[in-house]
């Protein structure tokens, strides 16, 4: 099989299928002749070459063309969420280049001992050259972080005046606050499961069921905890409880999960919280399977995201040590580790959720005609799906 980018015949000979002149080669279509040439190592100009200086600028080069794929994706992703409704064939592609953006990010972690391979001395010979660029300009970095939901209010204190850098680029300031008045992605999935079937407090009424059954969990636990025949144990096996209800307070009392999301500690809506803790009981609903899968890789995202951090301000620390500014005017490695913490996670919630869980046999049953919505497809109901045999999850069939 022929590359479909080559209009080459199958004897190696040029031929121009489309019978027009101007059929495009490999090079051409991908621009190589303006990529290819865009790495211009300053070493070099200064008639001081140092080799590494060339794998410097092509590690930034590949990061900076993935960010735009993720950066893309991101954009056709929360257009696919801008809805009020969303089709389950639409939830597929949703998951799909979620997906994308996943493996993406896997990659861009595992990038990072390439230029590792570098020692801080060869680093060293061209880094003066550098100044005042650094990653910190990077437009696209920021993009991807607001266009996930990075709040400014969440961001360290050096960080929340990242715009400044970008000084009168009007077409840079244009996209940043784009990227900070639209939809951030965190908002679209939190509409969404604001929407979770089950959550109306006229239908099955999720919440108030999880409520009772989590006291009636927590006064079973009191009560054989009162069984215990040595005191100490007793009373700490009672003051277990005790706290558990402390947190369970934290999602049932609305002003205290408001408080909470005031510090920063909590994200989401109360209602996108409850919709959340629902998909995660009842994932094994065949409607709630691929909103549970979504679920998971937005806190993949967020998890890979860290891990790219802390790999980055590992590598930084070894080629600069921790005491030096950075090419950016940042105190260097120790700004960039303040940034490792929960401050940067958009989907904080969702890894939070495991506080919250409570063993299988506690979970509210659900009733006939929740199991029915919860069964297969929209507007299709369990007895017919299983009648026809087309039960699927992802209302294709
Ligand atoms: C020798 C390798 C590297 C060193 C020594 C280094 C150093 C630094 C330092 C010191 C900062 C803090 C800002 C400042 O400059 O004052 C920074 C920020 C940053 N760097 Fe690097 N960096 C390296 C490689 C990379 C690579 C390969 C990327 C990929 C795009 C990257 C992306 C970033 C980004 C996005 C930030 C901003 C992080 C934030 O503010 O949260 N860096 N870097």
């Amino acid at each position: 099989m022929s590359c479909p980018m080559r209009n080459g015949d199958s004897d190696g000979s040029i031929s121009d299928p489309l019978g027009t002149d101007a059929g495009m080669v490999y090079g051409e279509y991908l621009m190589l002749d303006k990529i290819l040439s865009a790495q211009r190592m300053l070493s070099v100009q200064n008639n001081k070459p140092v080799h590494d200086e060339h794998l410097f600028i092509i590690t930034h080069q590949a990061y900076e063309l993935w960010f735009r794929q993720i950066i893309f994706e991101l954009d056709s992703v929360r257009d696919l969420l801008n809805s009020e409704t969303i089709e389950e064939s639409k939830t597929l592609e949703i998951l799909k280049r979620l997906n994308r953006i996943v493996l993406i990010l896997k990659l861009l972690v595992d990038q990072v001992p390439i230029l590792e391979t570098m020692t801080p001395l060869d680093f060293m010979d061209f880094r003066n050259y550098l100044s005042p660029a650094s990653g910190f300009q990077s437009l696209q970095f920021r993009l991807m972080e607001n266009k996930l939901g990075v709040k400014t209010e969440h961001r360290v204190k050096y960080n929340q005046r990242y715009t400044h850098v970008f000084g009168t680029d009007a077409d840079a300031i244009e996209a940043i606050v784009s990227s900070e008045s639209e939809p951030s992605l965190s908002d679209l999935v939190q509409k969404w499961l604001e929407r979770t079937p089950g959550l109306e407090s006229d239908g099955f009424n999720f919440w108030e069921k999880f409520q009772k059954s989590v006291n009636d969990f927590l006064d079973e636990q009191e009560r054989m905890a009162m069984h215990e025949k040595m005191e100490a144990a007793r009373n700490y096996r009672l003051m277990d409880i005790e706290k558990r209800r402390d947190v369970y307070r934290s999602i049932f009392d609305p002003s205290v999960h408001e408080a909470l999301v005031r510090r920063g500690e909590r994200r989401f809506t109360y209602k996108a919280l409850q919709g959340a803790i629902m998909i995660t009981f009842y994932r094994d609903e065949p409607r709630f399977s691929q909103p549970h899968q979504l679920l998971t890789l937005l806190m993949d995202i967020d998890s890979l995201i860290t891990k790219w951090r802390y790999n980055h301000v590992m590598m930084v620390q070894r080629m600069i040590g921790s005491q030096q500014l950075g090419t950016g005017g940042s105190s260097g490695y120790q700004y960039l580790r303040s940034t490792l913490s929960d401050r940067y996670k958009v989907f904080l919630d969702l890894f939070n959720l495991s506080t919250f869980l409570i063993p299988r046999h506690a979970i509210p049953p659900l009733n006939d005609n929740m199991r029915d919505k919860l069964n297969v497809i929209y507007g299709l109901s369990s007895e017919k799906a299983n009648h026809d045999g087309s039960a699927t999850s992802n209302g294709k069939n």
